[in-house]
């Protein structure tokens, strides 16, 4: 992690702005700048201190995202279990979108993953905060036609 201030150095200074920037991330869908300097504000921090740390942990969004953001992982297990490179595929393929990018209706946002802390019941995606297991094309296609109330 990049060099901090002196705030940050505190555990309990670091445990509030990680739960600051979670309330954050819920009130404005991403950590917009604005969400970063209001959140420097109120902790005293520098807007250069919570970006930094912001961009650090992968469960904050720094870009706009669609309703439905799908954390596919790409960890050895998932990779393993015969998941993960074609689990990105297909939903790539399926939505038409590429890692990163986010379905035109603004309902999907397709990401990529290191480990869910699943690796038991690979291949693993997230969905918003929901995590789901042992995943099959048929229970993707179940999932996201249900997601998209078809
Ligand atoms: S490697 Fe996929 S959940 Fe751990």
């Amino acid at each position: 992690m990049p060099e901090q201030s002196d705030r940050l150095r505190d555990p309990a200074q670091r445990s509030m702005l990680l739960t600051a920037l979670y309330i954050a991330q819920e009130q404005y869908g991403y950590l917009s700048p604005e969400a970063i300097e209001r959140t420097a504000e109120r902790l005293k921090l520098t807007p250069k201190d919570v970006y930094s740390t912001a961009s650090f942990y992968t469960m904050f969004r720094m870009q706009p995202v669609g309703r439905y953001v799908l954390q596919v992982c790409e960890g050895l297990s998932c990779y393993l279990a015969g998941g993960a490179e074609r689990l990105v595929d297909y939903i790539s393929s399926k939505l038409n979108i590429r890692p990163g990018e986010t379905t035109a209706d603004g309902l999907f946002t397709l990401q990529t993953v290191q480990c869910l802390a699943s690796c038991g019941t690979s291949p693993a995606m997230r969905v918003n905060d929901e995590l789901y297991e042992d995943l099959t094309y048929d229970k993707v296609d179940r999932l996201l036609d249900q997601l998209a109330g078809r």
